[in-house]
C-alpha cells in the first residue's frame, strides 16, 4: 500500500536553545549527538500508512512482545544532508527511498512510496535545519522501520512503525583522510547467497560485530569480508564497499551478486570514474589477488566507500599470519580526485551532470 501521507507537526515543548546547540555541534564525532525532532509514520494491515506525525525526539514505548525484539524484522537507511551555498540539500534520496523498498520487500515489509519516504526524511531537516553543519560536517540521516507488533509467532508482523532521526556528523575515521587498515577475516562471513546481504537490514550488522571487534583486537578499523561459499573472494565490509585502483587505470570492484549491499556511493563512484577516464570492472576479485597486486605493486590504491565514511583509503591489509601494504601510506591521489568530485556535487560545488544534487 502506498497511499499517501500527511505528517502533522506537533510543536516541541522545549527545543535545544541555540547555545546548548553549538556546544554539541562542536565536536560531534559519529552518530553521537542527535537534533530535537524526529518523523514517525505507523502502518497496520488494516490502514496502510497512516498517523504520521513530526514531533520532539523522544523513546519509544515499545510492548516486550514486539516482533523486532525477537525476530529482528527491520530495516533502515543511511543519507546525509549538506548545508549547500544556497540552501539545504540532499544527495540521491529517491535511491535511499529505492533500497529501502527493496530491504522492506526482503524482509516481508511493507513498501513505502519514495515520495512519502522522501517527504519524512525533508520534514525532518526542514524542522532541524539549524541543526545542518557549515563546513566540512554533514546531516547524517537514518531512516528506519521495524514490526511494532505484539506477537510471538515466527511470521510477517501485522504493525509496523517507520522512523527518521538525525545526527550532525563529522569524520567517520578518526585521522581524517589518513589510510585506514582492515582486517580480512577468514572465520565470520556477513552474507551467503540467497540470504539478506543485499538489504540493509539490522541483522547483517549484528552478525558483523564480531569480526568487527576481531578486527579491533588486531587493531584495525574494520573487518573485509570474503564470500560464504569458498572464502575466496572480496565482498564488501562491514558498513562500506571497496574498490581497487590498478596501475593501468583500472577500477575494480566486486559485482552486485545479491550477497554485498548496492551503496549508493559505490554507484555513483563508478559513473564518475568513467567520466574521470577509467576503466571499471565489476568483477569478482580474490583476496589471493589482493595480496599479489599489492605487492607487486601493480595495485596502486585501494578505498572503501559508503555515506557515512564517504571514501576512506585503504592503506594496510592484515589477516591471521600477516599483512600487506597498499600505495605509500597516504591517501591515494585517485581516491583523492574521485573524492573530490562526489564531495564537490553533494555540497553543490561542482557541475551535477547527472541530477544527483536534490536541493530542499
Ligand atoms: N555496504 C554496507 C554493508 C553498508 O552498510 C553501506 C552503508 O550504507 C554501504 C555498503 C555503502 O552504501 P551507501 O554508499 O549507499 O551508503
Ligand atoms: C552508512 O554509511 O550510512 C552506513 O549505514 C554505514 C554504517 C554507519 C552502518
Amino acid at each position: 500500500m502506498t497511499n499517501a501521507v500527511h505528517i502533522e507537526h506537533i510543536a516541541h515543548p522545549s527545543p535545544l536553545s541555540a547555545e546548548q546547540r553549538a556546544q554539541l555541534m562542536a565536536n560531534p564525532g559519529f552518530g553521537k549527538v542527535f537534533t530535537d525532532h524526529m518523523v514517525t509514520i505507523k502502518w497496520t494491515d488494516e490502514k496502510g500508512w497512516h498517523d504520521g506525525k513530526l514531533t520532539a525526539r523522544a523513546p519509544f514505548s515499545i510492548d516486550p512482545a514486539a516482533a523486532v525484539l525477537h525476530y529482528a524484522q527491520e530495516i533502515f537507511e543511511g543519507m546525509k544532508a549538506y548545508r549547500a551555498e544556497d540552501g539545504l540539500s540532499l544527495f540521491r534520496p529517491e535511491q535511499n527511498a529505492r533500497r529501502f523498498a527493496e530491504s522492506a520487500k526482503r524482509m516481508a515489509m511493507p513498501v513505502m512510496s519514495e515520495d512519502v519516504f522522501i517527504e519524512a526524511v525533508k520534514t525532518l531537516v526542514k524542522a532541524d535545519a539549524d541543526w545542518v553543519p557549515e563546513g566540512d560536517g554533514s546531516f547524517y540521516l537514518r531512516p528506519f522501520m521495524f514490526a511494532s507488533e505484539a506477537f510471538l509467532g515466527v511470521r510477517p508482523s501485522h504493525e509496523y512503525t517507520f522512523c527518521v532521526i538525525a545526527s550532525p556528523v563529522g569524520a567517520y575515521f578518526k585521522g581524517g583522510y589518513k589510510p585506514v587498515t582492515v582486517w580480512a577475516t577468514d572465520k565470520y562471513t556477513r552474507a551467503a547467497s540467497g540470504g539478506t546481504g543485499a538489504a540493509k537490514c539490522g541483522g547483517n550488522y549484528a552478525a558483523s560485530l564480531v569480526a568487527q571487534a576481531e578486527a579491533s583486537a588486531n587493531g584495525c578499523d574494520q573487518v573485509v569480508f570474503t564470500d560464504a561459499k569458498e572464502h575466496r573472494w572480496i565482498e564488501e565490509l562491514g558498513g562500506m564497499n571497496i574498490c581497487f585502483i590498478m596501475d593501468d587505470n583500472r577500477l575494480i570492484t566486486p559485482p552486485l551478486s545479491g550477497t554485498i549491499l548496492p551503496g549508493i556511493t559505490r554507484n555513483s563512484i563508478l559513473e564518475i570514474a568513467k567520466e574521470e577516464g577509467l576503466t571499471v570492472e565489476e568483477r569478482p576479485y580474490s583476496f589471493e589477488e589482493w595480496k599479489e597486486d599489492a605487492i607487486s605493486g601493480r595495485m596502486r590504491e585501494a578505498f572503501a566507500c559508503g555515506t557515512a565514511a564517504v571514501i576512506a583509503s585503504v592503506g594496510t591489509v592484515r589477516y591471521d599470519g600477516g599483512e600487506f601494504f597498499i600505495g605509500d601510506g597516504e591517501d591515494g591521489k585517485i581516491t583523492a580526485r574521485l573524492r573530490a568530485k562526489l564531495v564537490g556535487i553533494q555540497r553543490g560545488q561542482e557541475e551535477d551532470r547527472y541530477g544527483w544534487f536534490h536541493k530542499i
